[in-house]
C-alpha cells in the first residue's frame, strides 16, 4: 500500500541522457538508461502528484498517467523544464545532462576527406538546468542527483551547495548507471542517510516518501 504523498502537488522530472548532435546524423550521448527518472515518475505518479517528464532519448516508455516531453539536446530539455516548472510544487533534476555542447556542429553530415583528416569539434558549455531552476524566484521545490564514481559523499555534498538545492540525491555510477538495482544516499542540511541496495522501482517509492515528507515541511499545502 502506496500513501498517496504526493496528491495535489504538480511534478517536473528530468530523466535520461542528452544527445548532443555533430552533424544531422551523429551526436554525443552517455550510457544513462532513464531507468532511475522513469521510476521516479511512475513513483510520483502512484503517490498521487501530476506529472510531467521531461525525457532525453530512451528505449523506455512513458509511464501510465505521466505527460512525456521529448528532447534530445540539452538546450532542448533546459528550454522544455523552465516551461514545465512554471507553476510546479517539486523538481527532480534526474537527468544525465551533457556538460557541454558541440559549438561547431554542422548542418550537412560531415564527409571522410582524400587525405584522411579528422574533424575537430570545438565544444561549448550548456545551461545547468538544475541550478537555474533551484534560483526561480517562487520556483519549485528542487531535488538533485549525483552520480559519482568515487568519494561520493565529499562530491554529493559539495555539489548540494553548489547547485542551491535542499535536497541532493546520490548514486554510484557503476552501480546505477544501466542497471535494474541502485543505493540511494540523501544529503540534506540535517546530514545524509543511506537508503539499501533496492531494485529501481522500489528505490524510487522509498525516495518519493523521503521528498514528500521534508516538502511538506518546506512547503506545507
Ligand atoms: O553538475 P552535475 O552534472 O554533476 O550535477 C548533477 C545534477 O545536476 C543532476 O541532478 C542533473 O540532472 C543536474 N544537471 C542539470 N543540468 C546540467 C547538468 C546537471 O540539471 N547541465
Amino acid at each position: 500500500f502506496q500513501p498517496k504523498v504526493l496528491a495535489g502537488r504538480r511534478v517536473v522530472i528530468t530523466a535520461g541522457p542528452t544527445a548532443e548532435p555533430i552533424d544531422p546524423v551523429r551526436v554525443i550521448s552517455n550510457r544513462s538508461s532513464g531507468k532511475t527518472g522513469y521510476a521516479l515518475a511512475r513513483a510520483a505518479r502512484e503517490a498521487g502528484a501530476e506529472v510531467t517528464l521531461v525525457s532525453g532519448p530512451t528505449l523506455l516508455a512513458a509511464p501510465a498517467g505521466v505527460a512525456r516531453v521529448d528532447v534530445e539536446s540539452a538546450r532542448q530539455m533546459h528550454a522544455a523544464a523552465l516551461q514545465a516548472v512554471r507553476g510546479a510544487d517539486l523538481f527532480v533534476a534526474v537527468a544525465a545532462v551533457a556538460d557541454w555542447h558541440v559549438a561547431n556542429a554542422s548542418d550537412s553530415k560531415l564527409k571522410k576527406t582524400e587525405g584522411g583528416g579528422a574533424p575537430e569539434l570545438r565544444f561549448a558549455p550548456n545551461p545547468d538546468i538544475l541550478a537555474e531552476v533551484a534560483r526561480l524566484p517562487d520556483g519549485p521545490w528542487c531535488v538533485g542527483f549525483a552520480a559519482e564514481t568515487e568519494n561520493l559523499y565529499e562530491h554529493a555534498r559539495a555539489k548540494r551547495e553548489r547547485k542551491g538545492v535542499p535536497l541532493l540525491v546520490g548514486n554510484l555510477a557503476q552501480h546505477a548507471m544501466n542497471a535494474e538495482t541502485t543505493q540511494l544516499v540523501l544529503f540534506d542540511a540535517q546530514g545524509e542517510a543511506e537508503l539499501p541496495v533496492l531494485p529501481k522501482m522500489e528505490a524510487a517509492r522509498r525516495l518519493v516518501q523521503e521528498i514528500a515528507a521534508r516538502l511538506d515541511r518546506a512547503r506545507p499545502r
